[in-house]
């Protein structure tokens, strides 16, 4: 049985955050599946259909929504992770199975980029080892919270000819990564903030590129608070919240 999907990165959040490449890609596919997160998460939803709505030309495409299950958090995190991927690949394989016919293109509309903490082509490419599809994909780069988070702080991500980090929230509690250079921060916790350096430089930003963007930026000592107090609040209003921050260590942080 042959399938064809389309992986399409349809950037973090402001609609006009898709490329050409993308609005071509839409108009190819005509069964575009849609993960259901539950209400609290609505308006992710929403937003995959209103792109639909937006960039498709003529109404010759369905959506098929699915449910995405909770991941466990009572376990070891990389065995829960995976147990959760592999739930969810089950899931794909069905929609691959009864969703599409063989001449039809599918399409996974995926938040930001797809290579950046999202399981989509990982599970997509476990499928096409099984042989149980002859599945033919194809990935379509999109705008990442963290090239929307420099351009928003218009600040670059790295120094002068040193690394840059990209990190996790669960990670930043054990501190700074010991790679040098500036770190990006996503999927917060917020527990490790408060620990950090006072003299770090923070370019936070939640619900990037949206309505509801929240930029916040000084030194951790002075921002601390009011980033904790946004995070809080926004949460309690919104249900959820993404966030992403930049971290510049100061300039002789290291040297003896
Ligand atoms: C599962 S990852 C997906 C990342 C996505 N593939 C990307 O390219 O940005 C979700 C994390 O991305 C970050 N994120 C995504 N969209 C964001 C936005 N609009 N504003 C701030 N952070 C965002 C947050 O750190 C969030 O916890």
């Amino acid at each position: 049985m042959r399938r064809r999907i389309l992986v399409i990165g349809i950037g973090a959040g402001n609609p006009e955050y898709i490329t050409v490449q993308a609005v071509k890609a839409l108009n190819r596919a005509s069964v575009f599946f849609l993960p259901n997160k539950g209400a609290d998460k609505a308006g992710l939803l929403h937003l995959r259909q209103e792109i639909c709505g937006r960039y498709i030309e003529g109404d010759d495409y369905r959506f098929v929504e699915f449910d995405i299950p909770e991941r466990s958090k009572a376990g070891v995190y990389k065995s829960d992770v995976k147990a959760w991927r592999d739930e969810v690949r089950r899931i794909y394989e069905r929609l691959l199975a009864e969703e599409i016919g063989e001449d039809e293109t599918g399409a996974f509309l995926v938040w930001g980029d797809p290579s950046l903490y999202d399981g989509t082509m990982g599970i997509l490419e476990s499928i096409a080892a099984t042989d149980a599809f002859d599945l033919d994909y194809e990935v379509i780069p999109g705008i990442s919270s963290v090239s929307a988070l420099a351009a928003r702080h218009k600040v670059a991500l790295n120094r002068i000819g040193e690394p840059l980090t990209v990190t996790t929230g669960r990670l930043l509690t054990k501190g700074m990564p010991d790679t040098g250079g500036n770190v990006v921060v996503m999927l917060d916790t917020q527990a490790g903030l408060r620990a950090l350096d006072g003299d770090i430089e923070i370019h936070w930003g939640a619900y990037v590129g949206t309505e509801d963007e929240i930029l916040i930026s000084g030194k951790l000592r002075d921002v601390c608070d009011d980033i904790e107090r946004q995070r809080v609040a926004s949460k309690d209003e919104n249900g959820w919240i993404m966030d992403t921050y930049l971290l510049a260590p100061p300039k002789d942080a290291g040297k003896t």
